[in-house]
């Protein structure tokens, strides 16, 4: 099989990219993981990531003056590992224009809300002081503007009563794993594409939307 190959970009705990790199382990996953960029030289998710074989690369923010210089330097580590694909889970810099450009339509995030509400930090403190019954996460393409690209699929939870956002935030998770690699299998395998502003999937069978259950599995 033509694997896509897909660099990740994180900055800390890497529970998404380890749901990544879990699903990459199925032999019929179409993207298999070539490279993981860090901003910060401490992020758990580098030990994830070596556990898994994965070279890595630490690209220090501090390091780099301005944005652009910064970004030139990961767009380079990305293109030197042959990424067709990159993936952001929980990188918490702002990307230049020029960069974004450069991936759009091939870079995804995830985000912890169902955009597009509750946009950029502390989601699940907002969703509770909105006192919204639903919260949940989204998969979107990469646009210049912070969390508004085309969202590719979300999953709700419920909002219970008594939660604290780290209960809220634990629910939330458990959905991301779920969806980001579903989110990556369609795109590696060409079924979603980025077209007009929009998130297309063509093929009609999969669901971009769920209800989070922990049972169900796409
Ligand atoms: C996730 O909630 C993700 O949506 C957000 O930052 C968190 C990162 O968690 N952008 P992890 O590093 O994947 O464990």
């Amino acid at each position: 099989m033509n694997k896509k190959s897909v660099a990740v970009l994180i900055s800390g705990s890497g529970s998404n990219l380890q749901a990544l790199i879990d699903a990459c382990a199925a032999p019929e996953f179409p993207a298999k993981i070539v490279h993981v960029i860090s901003n910060k030289k401490d992020a758990r998710g580098l030990v994830r990531a070596k556990e898994a074989k994965i070279s890595t690369k630490v690209i220090s923010h501090t390091d780099y003056p301005q944005r652009e210089s910064f970004d030139a330097e990961v767009s380079k580590v990305i293109s030197a590992a042959k990424a067709d694909i990159v993936c952001l889970a929980g990188f918490m810099r702002l990307l230049t224009p020029g960069f974004v450009k450069e991936w759009q339509g091939k870079m995804i995030n995830i985000h912890p809300s169902l955009l597009p509400s509750f946009k950029g930090m502390h989601t699940h403190e907002e969703a509770l002081k909105a006192g919204v019954k639903i919260h949940g996460c989204s998969v979107h393409f990469v646009v210049p503007e912070m969390d508004s690209g085309p969202i590719i699929i979300q999953a709700a939870v419920p909002v219970l009563p008594g939660d604290t956002p780290e209960m809220l935030g634990e629910r939330v998770l458990k959905a991301e794993h779920q969806i980001y690699p579903h989110a990556l299998k369609l795109l590696a395998s060409g079924t979603l594409r980025m077209e007009e502003g929009r998130a297309v999937n063509t093929y009609q069978a999969v669901h971009e939307y769920t209800l989070f259950n922990p049972d169900v599995r796409f």
